[in-house]
C-alpha cells in the first residue's frame, strides 16, 4: 500500500459521479455518504426506512451544506423493494459510478425475508446480489471504471457455507431453537466476499470496465452491535455491547475508510480485500489484506452464484440488464 495513513481527505474529486450506498442512514453507510458528498458526488441513499434516511440526510447536510443527496427506499429483505429501487434509479440516472453494498444486520434472532429466507443471509448477501444484478447495466454505462464495493466483516473468517442447504433454504431447519445467529452472520459475510470476487472474475471475463472488491471496517461503534441485542430483549447483552463499543471500537467515520478507499483509490484492483491495518485489523487506516482461504475457493463461489440466482430470481447477463423470473 503506497500510503499507510490514507484518510477520506485523499479521495479524488467526485463531481459528476453518482454513488449508491445501501444502509446510508446509519453508522458506516452514513459516514461514507457524507464523505462521498463532501467530494462532490451525488449520493443515492438506499434506505430501508425513508424517514430514517431523511433524518440522516438532514444531519449530513448540516455538516456538508453543498451535499447532493437523494433518499430512496430499498429494503434488502424484500425483492420487490429492491427491484423498484433499481427501476427508479435507471429511470433517473444514466449511469452509476460506485455501488457500495454496505447495509447489514448482525447476529439477530431468527427472522426471514419476505421470500422466506434466513434474514442475515437474505439481507446481507442475497439482497445485495439482486441489487447489483439490477444495477449492472448502469454500472457498465459509467464514464471510466465503475466500482462495486461489498462490505464484509472479519467474522467472515469464521463462516462456512453448505450451498446445497442454502439452495434448499434449509438454514431455517430446526429454527428457532438451534439457530446459531453468529454462524449465520459469518456465513452471510463469507458470502459477501465470495460474491465480490466471483463478480470481479465474471466482469473481467467479459471485458467490462467495472471492478468488484470486498472490504471490512474492523470494529466500529455503530447500531450494528446493539440492534441484535435489542431484538433478543437481553439487557445484559445490550449493556455489554454498549460498553464494548465505548471501550474498544473505533468511530463509524474510521470504519468507513476501507469502503471509501476501495471505492475511490486509484491503485485498487478488482478482486482485492481492503481493511484497517491497525491493532488486530480492528482499527486504523485502510490497507490491502488477505481474506480467508475459503473465500478464494472458486468452485464454492460459482456454486453460491448459481444458488443466489435461483433464490433471488435475478439472472446476471453481463452484456444486458439483469432480468427477473
Ligand atoms: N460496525 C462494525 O464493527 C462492523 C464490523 C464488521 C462489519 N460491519 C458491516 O458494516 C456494514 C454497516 O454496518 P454498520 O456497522 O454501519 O451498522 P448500522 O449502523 O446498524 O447500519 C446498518 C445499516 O443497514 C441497514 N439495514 C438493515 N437491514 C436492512 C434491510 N433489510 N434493507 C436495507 N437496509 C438495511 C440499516 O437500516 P436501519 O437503520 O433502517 O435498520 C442501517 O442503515 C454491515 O454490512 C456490517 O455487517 C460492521
Amino acid at each position: 500500500m503506497p500510503n499507510d495513513k490514507w484518510t477520506a481527505a485523499q479521495m479524488p474529486d467526485l463531481s459528476d459521479r453518482t454513488v449508491v450506498v445501501t444502509g446510508a442512514n446509519s453508522g458506516i453507510g452514513a459516514a461514507a455518504t457524507r464523505e462521498f458528498a463532501r467530494k462532490g458526488a451525488h449520493v443515492v441513499m438506499a434506505c430501508r426506512s425513508t424517514d430514517r434516511g431523511e433524518e440522516a440526510r438532514a444531519a449530513i447536510e448540516s455538516e456538508v451544506p453543498e451535499a447532493s443527496l437523494s433518499v430512496r427506499e430499498c429494503d434488502l429483505g424484500d425483492r420487490s423493494s429492491i427491484r423498484a429501487f433499481a427501476e427508479k434509479f435507471r429511470d433517473r440516472h444514466d449511469a452509476l459510478d460506485v455501488l457500495c453494498n454496505n447495509a447489514g444486520v448482525m447476529a439477530i434472532p431468527y427472522r426471514e425475508t419476505t421470500d422466506g429466507i434466513e434474514r442475515q443471509f437474505g439481507v446481507n448477501h442475497l439482497g445485495h446480489f439482486a441489487l447489483t444484478g439490477y444495477l449492472l447495466h448502469s454500472l457498465r454505462e459509467a464514464d471510466g471504471q465503475a466500482r462495486v464495493v461489498t462490505q464484509s466483516s472479519g467474522l467472515h473468517e469464521r463462516g462456512d457455507i453448505d450451498v446445497e442447504r442454502v439452495r434448499r433454504r434449509a438454514q431455517r431447519d430446526g429454527q428457532p431453537d438451534d439457530y446459531d445467529r453468529w454462524a449465520a452472520y459469518g456465513r452471510s459475510k463469507l458470502a459477501n466476499v465470495l460474491f465480490a470476487y466471483e463478480l470481479d472474475r465474471r466482469l473481467d471475463a467479459t471485458g467490462a470496465n467495472v471492478a468488484s472488491t470486498a472490504c471490512h471496517p474492523g470494529y466500529a461503534a455503530t447500531n450494528l452491535q446493539t440492534r441484535g441485542a435489542e431484538m433478543t430483549g437481553s439487557t445484559v447483552k445490550l449493556w455489554f455491547q454498549r460498553a464494548a463499543n465505548r471501550l474498544l471500537a473505533q468511530s463509524a467515520d474510521d470504519g468507513a475508510l476501507p469502503m471509501l478507499y476501495a471505492a475511490t483509490a486509484a491503485d485498487v484492483q478488482g478482486g482485492e480485500y481492503i481493511g484497517p491495518g491497525g491493532f488486530m485489523n480492528m482499527r486504523g487506516h485502510p490497507e490491502r489484506q488477505r481474506s480467508s482461504d475459503l473465500s478464494y475457493d472458486r468452485e464454492l463461489a460459482a456454486e453460491l452464484w448459481g444458488a443466489s440466482e435461483e433464490l433471488t430470481g435475478v439472472t446476471y447477463d453481463l452484456e444486458r440488464p439483469a432480468t427477473t423470473s
